[in-house]
């Protein structure tokens, strides 16, 4: 194996590892958490993992021929910092949206990780290298703000709900042993 090919495994290594690391980390979520903002300088978990895709196809327009975005809808919500990709969505406002939805963001993610697959998987150049390397250690970046983000999110708003008895409910089971009571008898 040359050299070339040493890296290039190693990178769609890499890429693999890094993609199933961000599904990890919000695996244990409800879907109700992946869009709320618990304050105007975190994120919700599903714009970090919008984005972290967002990042890819930045660079599979740079390195690919006449490439398509996906969306640019989607472009312009995970855009934050490029002005030449249309003005970036307010912050602090990535919470007050519920659409893309959920399910669009985990597509979305699910769909750039196949291009990039493909495109990482043939023989690249030097600077594609580079290019995707870079995508890499951005989305290694977004999993530390991420899990900062879910301890904001999963802390003082985090209040599970805890279910009072019914006086109903006690009742019935009240009158349900004695009814079995007076069985036995
Ligand atoms: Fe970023």
């Amino acid at each position: 194996m040359t050299l070339e090919q040493q890296s290039q495994n190693s990178l769609l290594n890499s890429f693999n590892e890094t993609r199933n690391t961000t599904l990890q980390l919000v695996k244990n979520l409800e879907r109700d958490d992946f869009g709320v903002q618990t304050a105007v300088f975190m994120s919700p978990p599903k714009w970090h993992i919008g984005h972290v895709s967002w990042l890819n196809e930045i660079v599979l327009s740079k390195t690919q021929q006449d490439y398509k975005f996906f969306s640019e809808e989607l472009s312009e919500y995970l855009n934050s910092y490029y002005n030449q990709f249309g003005k970036p969505h307010d912050k602090s406002k990535r919470g007050v949206m519920s659409r893309p939805t959920v399910d669009e963001i985990l597509e979305y993610f699910e769909v750039i990780t196949n291009r990039v697959r493909d495109v990482i998987s043939k023989p690249l150049d030097k600077e594609t290298m580079y290019l995707f390397t870079m995508a890499i250690h951005h989305e290694c970046q977004h999993q530390e703000l991420l899990v900062y983000d879910l301890q904001h999110l999963l802390g003082d708003q985090y209040r599970p709900a805890k279910r009072n008895e019914s006086p109903i409910s006690l009742n019935k089971e009240k009158r349900r042993l004695e009814l079995m009571e007076d069985y036995t008898i």
